[in-house]
């Protein structure tokens, strides 16, 4: 048995960035039980404010950002943090050489079904001597990262993760309370024939994406040769694990219902960090057009489509894109 620790210094994870990564395991583990006591602990349901993304707050989107930010700011390793569900990045110690942007919790409209949801982070390193509330030291590419990862909170709580040196699944131990090692360099097939996509916006779709669709819809007589099964869990973190495990390819791509975000997903805390974990596990990651992970970010909160999964599969869509 391998706990989270000895994996991280065993791939030669130093030991301030450990630290980070461990911190944010101690809110995740918390999240995790508070998710197993639902209703009892009083945590399901929405409060009466809404983020900056213009969402309605889930309690438990406010309980898990909290968790998050404070364990994490004053963590010396830590100059700043950015959320999903803070308007503003947050400072935490100027000597600091860490960056986290996080999702504390995704899929958050599952909470109330008693469906699964999870927490995503990336870790980046800040490149000057900027105060972690100045949102321009956050703005690196989905390159600079040094560590990404989520925890899936389903039947049981799973963290994957990496530091660049492949994928890893440790399954949470309740009884010592540990995250312990359960698989290791995880492969995503190269070809798939299960596409993720929300279909109720397809009449706002681009006409490549459209196309796309259509064609895997058109199944064997159609210019994929291929019969698609489809998959929607409204919850990113469970479609990225589906397809980990099993290949896939997942999407939400910019539509016209707001011209004005380029996506519904965002940059910092989803696009990037799931491109780094797919990419390590062999898969691809795009807009459509451009790797996610070579976008510019111009804020913190920036939005992106997203494609990604089995690495064929995604060649595909590009291919659509660039026709
Ligand atoms: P969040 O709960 O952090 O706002 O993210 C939800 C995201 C993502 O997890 C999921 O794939 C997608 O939104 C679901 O969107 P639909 O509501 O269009 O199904
Ligand atoms: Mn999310
Ligand atoms: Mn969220």
């Amino acid at each position: 048995m391998k706990r989270l620790d000895q994996v991280l210094a065993n791939d030669g994870v130093g030991a301030e960035l450990e630290l980070v990564i461990k911190d944010v395991m101690v809110a995740c583990k918390d999240i995790a039980y508070k998710l197993a006591q639902g209703e009892l602990a009083g945590i399901l349901g929405a409060t009466e404010d809404e983020n900056v993304q213009g969402e309605t707050q889930k309690k438990l989107d406010v309980i898990s950002n909290d968790l998050l930010k404070d364990i994490l700011i004053a963590n010396p390793y830590v100059r700043g943090i950015g959320s999903e569900e803070e308007d503003y990045t947050v400072a935490g110690n100027a000597g600091g050489k860490y960056l986290v942007t996080f999702d504390p919790l995704d899929g958050s409209s599952n909470i109330d079904v008693n469906l699964s949801v999870g927490t995503i982070f990336s870790v980046l390193e800040a490149q000057d001597d900027q105060s972690g509330d100045n949102q321009e030291v956050f703005l690196q590419n989905g390159r600079k990262q040094v560590a990404a990862g989520y925890v899936l909170y389903g039947p049981s709580a799973l963290l994957v993760m990496t530091t660049g040196n492949g994928v890893n699944f440790f399954t949470l131990d309740r009884n010592i309370g540990e995250f312990v090692l359960t698989k290791s360099n995880i492969q995503i097939p190269e070809d798939t024939a299960e596409f993720a996509i929300n279909m109720s916006n397809q009449r706002f779709w681009e006409p490549e994406m459209k196309q796309y669709i259509d064609d895997c819809l058109a199944g064997e007589e159609g210019p994929l040769g291929k019969r698609y099964n489809m998959r929607w869990v409204a919850s990113m973190v469970a479609e990225v694990h589906r397809i980990l495990v099993r290949g896939g390819i997942f999407m939400y791509p910019y539509d016209s219902r707001d011209p004005s975000k380029a996506g519904k997903l965002r940059l910092m805390y989803e696009g990037n960090p799931m491109s780094m974990i797919v990419e390590q596990a062999g898969g691809a990651s795009s807009t459509g057009r451009i790797d996610i992970m070579d976008v510019e970010p111009k804020g913190i909160h920036d939005r992106v489509p997203v494609v990604l999964g089995s690495k064929n599969e995604v060649a595909k869509v590009v291919a659509y894109h660039s026709k």
